[in-house]
């Protein structure tokens, strides 16, 4: 098991925002989370790096108890977020940001890694001189994945990567990910609302509700849960792509 979390609960000051989750992720899995709005899903992927700290609970990570590390002692033994909303460096180029994402790695490695993500994300070896916060959302997206990589991660961890980019933009996303996984062996934890692109992609599924899991299962299962249609793809705009 490459993570494995075990009645974590987590507070923000008064507000109790997970009430006990048990969440696991093997290893070379697309795992994804999906629930409405203020359901924790966000809140989740921050307690993996201690920003809320874990109120009680475990997180297990490669088999090391990780709850109470330092956030940077968590990214470096293999954790890399890319948080909701993207958080690129707007005044920086699209090369500065690459290369912020690999401060934690080996120098080194850092022509090669560049020569991945240039790759991976042709439009950005293009822009390399552009700043990034001129980028369209799509392409910042895929930018703020691509520094992410850069820190060679064994878990990527991607919230809402989606999240208002156009269809066009939406699909190269979750091909990116299928791709990622399958031809890179990168292991996912995916936060999204864009469920049935987001479990088609997955090999399981959490659904999460007021801070807790209430259902679990493969993508397909899930996908096919009278519940889960009525409550989260009922209505996707997604749903035919
Ligand atoms: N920094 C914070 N301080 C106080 N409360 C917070 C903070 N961040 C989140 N919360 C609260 O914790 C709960 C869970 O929020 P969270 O952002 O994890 O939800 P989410 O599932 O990611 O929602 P969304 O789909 O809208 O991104 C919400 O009630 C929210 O108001
Ligand atoms: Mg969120």
């Amino acid at each position: 098991m490459m993570l494995q979390l075990s009645g974590v609960h987590a507070h923000y000051g008064h507000i109790h925002a997970l009430h006990g989750v048990d969440l696991s992720v093997q290893v070379g899995e697309v795992v994804t989370l999906i629930g409405a709005n203020g359901a924790g899903k966000s809140t989740l992927m921050m307690t993996l790096f201690g920003q809320p700290r874990a109120s009680s609970g475990r997180i297990v990570f490669d088999g090391e108890d990780v709850t109470a590390l330092p956030t940077h002692d968590i990214a470096r033994r293999g954790i890399s977020l890319v948080p909701e909303g993207r958080r690129i460096f707007p005044r920086m180029t699209v090369l500065e940001n690459l290369q912020m994402g690999a401060v934690l790695g080996d120098p080194a490695n850092l022509a090669v890694d560049l020569e991945r993500m240039y790759a991976l994300f042709p439009i950005l070896a293009e822009r390399s001189e552009q700043r990034a916060g001129t980028l369209s959302g799509g392409e910042q997206q895929m930018l703020a994945i691509a520094r992410a990589l850069m820190s060679r991660p064994q878990l990527l961890l991607l919230d809402e990567p989606s999240l208002g980019l156009a269809p066009l933009y939406i699909r190269k996303i979750f091909q990116t990910i299928r791709e990622l996984n399958r031809d890179h062996g990168m292991t996912i934890l995916l936060v999204e609302q864009n469920a049935h692109h987001a479990l088609r992609v997955a090999h399981r599924g959490y659904v999460m509700q007021h801070g807790q899991i209430v259902l679990s299962g493969s993508g397909r299962e899930l996908l096919a849960n009278p519940e889960v249609h009525a409550a989260y793809l009922a209505g996707d705009r997604a749903s035919g792509a």
